[in-house]
């Protein structure tokens, strides 16, 4: 099969990382006769050096145009000083709003094999952790009526969380149908003892979980959930939540498996298009230093595969490569330097990474 993707490599380790997963995926495209038509266009910083603009016109047009979008990082401490509405992360509020990338993946996962780096007690991740968080991308507070003003008080500024029902809805459902092919249960997450947007948020999860008597559905209030991602990981297996809650839950998620270098992140639409990213940002501290785990990039190219590309057995055999690499001991750098690491791990480099996981592809 042929197929465009639009590569958007960013900034800092963006293009290191991204050079890998290309390698892995022209790789899974010689095994297994599709073809790979890469497009290379720019956004972030490197944009804005390029063309005065976080996000071109040109490069949304590729994006849009393109089977599925795969994308580094932006950002860096070199645009640290540009106005707030040209900022590289812009760039990735207009990829998905542009692209209507409403219903955001994360999972995470904790690798056996890197137990070690899970920063919770082992009697709380015993048995491994797989968790999915899917998070509302173009609505809530992110995308809500804004303004900085001066009044008789002073200076003020606001954001409104704003949430339609057809909104709330759709994402609901991807969550759902995302359980089915899980463990079947939801936790939908707000702030309903407080928030209008969040009590209509739960009212509307509810009306979908009809649809779906097979799973199981809970509501946490977000400082709660919050709490319960550490004290007891386990007990989650799909949370749907909004923009905000998301982005924080998230990370808090990431963190859990100690390892936000293997988190991949899928951002799609309501047909089969997606974009396709690591959880982690750009690292400026390391760019350019053959120090980039690029295994997040590289799972994030295995989740396009599988969502949008519908090859499945393609995608199972990146992330079974993924997984040998580190059974036979190979570590990046983020992966070490934990006192409890078993002996025998071997350090290796951003391209060596990408090597071994394309080699185990045959
Ligand atoms: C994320 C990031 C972005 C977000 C930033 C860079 C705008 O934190 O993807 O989680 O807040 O969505
Ligand atoms: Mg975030």
């Amino acid at each position: 099969m042929n197929f465009k993707i639009a590569i958007i490599k960013g900034d800092g380790i963006g293009p290191e990382v991204v050079t890998e997963a290309m390698k892995v995926l022209s790789r899974v495209a010689e095994k297994y006769g599709h073809t790979f038509d890469f497009q290379e266009v720019l956004a972030g910083g490197c944009a804005i050096d390029a063309y005065g603009e976080c996000l071109p016109q040109s490069t949304i047009d590729t994006a849009k145009a393109a089977d599925a979008v795969l994308l580094g990082a932006v950002g860096g401490p070199k645009w640290d000083d540009v106005p707030g509405d040209q900022r590289p992360e812009r760039a990735l509020l207009g990829l998905r709003k542009e692209l209507a990338l409403f219903a955001n993946l994360r999972p995470a996962i904790l690798y056996e094999e890197l137990s070690q780096a899970c920063p919770l007690k082992p009697e709380l991740v015993r048995g491994g952790l797989d968790l999915l968080v899917v998070r509302e991308l173009t609505g809530g507070i992110y995308f809500g009526e804004k303004k900085t003003g001066e009044d008789a008080d002073g200076k003020y500024a606001y954001d409104i969380e704003r949430y339609s029902e057809k909104e709330i809805r759709r994402i609901a459902q991807v969550a759902f149908d995302m359980a089915m092919l899980r463990s079947k249960k939801v936790t939908s997450v707000d702030k309903a003892n407080v928030l209008d947007s969040s009590r209509l948020w739960r009212a509307v999860v509810n009306d979908v979980a009809k649809d779906y008597p097979e799973v199981e559905v809970n509501h946490f209030y977000v400082d709660n959930a919050a709490m319960q991602l550490v004290r007891d990981p386990r007990q989650f297996d799909v949370i749907c939540t909004s923009n905000l809650f998301g982005d924080i839950l998230s990370d808090e998620a990431s963190q859990v498996t100690g390892s936000i270098g293997m988190l991949p992140s899928a951002s799609l639409t309501t047909g089969n298009f997606g974009m396709y990213e690591p959880v982690h940002g750009s690292a400026p501290d390391i760019a350019g230093q053959n120090k980039a785990n690029p295994m997040a990039t590289i799972l994030s190219a295995a989740m396009m595969l599988r969502y949008t590309f519908s090859l499945k057995e393609e995608a199972d055999d990146i992330e079974a490569a993924v997984r040998s690499v580190l059974a036979d001991g190979y570590r990046t750098p983020d992966l070490l330097s934990n006192e409890s690491d078993p002996e025998g791990l071997r350090q290796i480099g951003t391209v060596e990474c990408g090597n071994l996981i394309a080699d185990r592809i045959y």
